[in-house]
């Protein structure tokens, strides 16, 4: 076996969401090292599992390690919210019993220092999918200010974005993550806990992998589909993420979805599409945090359809 680069996240708990679903599909719509996949598999030996990804590294390590299991999965390149729209039109929907997504990037990914995901990178990338047109040097070295202020402040949430915006636009053109985190850094707010260029980063990756947008088109298709009896397991990894997937799975369980200020029920009253299963998030025990540090922001969120 290769040397696993990626541990995955709350591996006990995931198990546990899947563990009651003998046969049928799961789709595992963040394959990366295949982690959680093999062990699905392994552990299920009647399911099959549809695996995707975006990163063509992650596709060539994964397809050989899932090779014991080769007749029951079936791996597909690209972005979720696009190859899930397919598979739900190619497969017959009541078969698909789980869908997991353990969303944000993997840890080869903010390790490969060319990958340009770490604030010590010696590029300006930062694409999941190497093919993709926009990367972190267009966001950074094009945007404009305005543009930069949005991506700083939404997906950022920095109270100084102007000042930020402000300060890259008269220092760039810049060619390395490292050389952008250094000249920031003064301008950072410092935190005990965090590297102070964290938060720049995470903005200008959210932006550069669209990943609220393809999260929502996830979660959109898959109210739409309606899948009987799926139980639906999203992980994330900072507050912006899981205040979608809240908000998200709080209305599907709703049967109402007229707006607060109706005066009546003008909706038919029948929406609910089924139950949340964790009313708080799950997160990493304390010998995964020891273990596994990256786990310490994981957040978990359950829904079992029922339509
Ligand atoms: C946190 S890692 C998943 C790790 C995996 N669960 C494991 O156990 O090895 C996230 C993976 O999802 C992929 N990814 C993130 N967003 C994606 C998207 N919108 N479409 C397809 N793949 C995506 C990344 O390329 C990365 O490989």
């Amino acid at each position: 076996m290769q040397n696993i680069p990626h541990i995955p996240v709350l591996y006990r708990e995931v198990l546990e969401v899947f563990s009651g679903v003998e046969d049928g599909i799961v789709i595992d719509c963040t394959m990366g090292y295949a982690g959680h996949s093999s062990m699905i598999l392994e552990a299920n030996p009647n399911l099959q599992l549809i695996a995707i990804d975006q990163d063509q590294t992650a596709i060539d390590f994964s397809t050989q390690r899932l090779e014991p299991y080769k007749e029951r999965v079936s791996i597909k390149k690209g972005r979720f919210s696009a190859v899930i729209k397919d598979i739900i039109k190619e497969y017959d929907v009541s078969k698909i019993k789980g869908v997991l997504a353990d969303i944000g990037v993997s840890s080869l990914q903010l390790d490969q220092k060319d990958r340009g995901f770490s604030y010590e990178s010696e590029t300006l990338d930062m694409r999941m999918d190497k093919d993709a047109p926009l990367d972190a040097s267009r966001v950074v070295n094009e945007y404009s200010t305005s543009d930069l202020e949005r991506i700083l402040l939404e997906y950022g949430e920095l109270r100084n974005y102007k000042k930020i915006a402000s300060v890259i636009v008269a220092n760039r053109p810049f060619s390395s993550a490292k050389e952008l985190s250094d000249t920031l850094k003064p301008h950072m707010p410092h935190g005990k806990k965090i590297h102070p260029a964290t938060l720049l980063m995470q903005a200008i990756r959210i932006e550069v992998n669209d990943e609220l947008g393809e999260l929502k088109s996830l979660l959109e298709s898959l109210k739409d589909a309606q899948l009987p009896n799926a139980k639906i397991a999203i992980i994330s990894f900072h507050s912006l993420e899981d205040r979608i997937v809240k908000q998200t799975f709080s209305s599907w369980s709703k049967s109402c979805i007229c707006p607060p200020e109706a005066m009546r029920c003008l909706c038919s009253n029948d929406n609910q599409l089924g139950k949340i299963i964790t009313r708080k998030p799950i997160m990493a025990q304390d010998d995964e945090l020891k273990e596994n540090p990256r786990s310490r922001s994981a957040k978990m969120r359950v829904f079992k359809m029922d339509v």
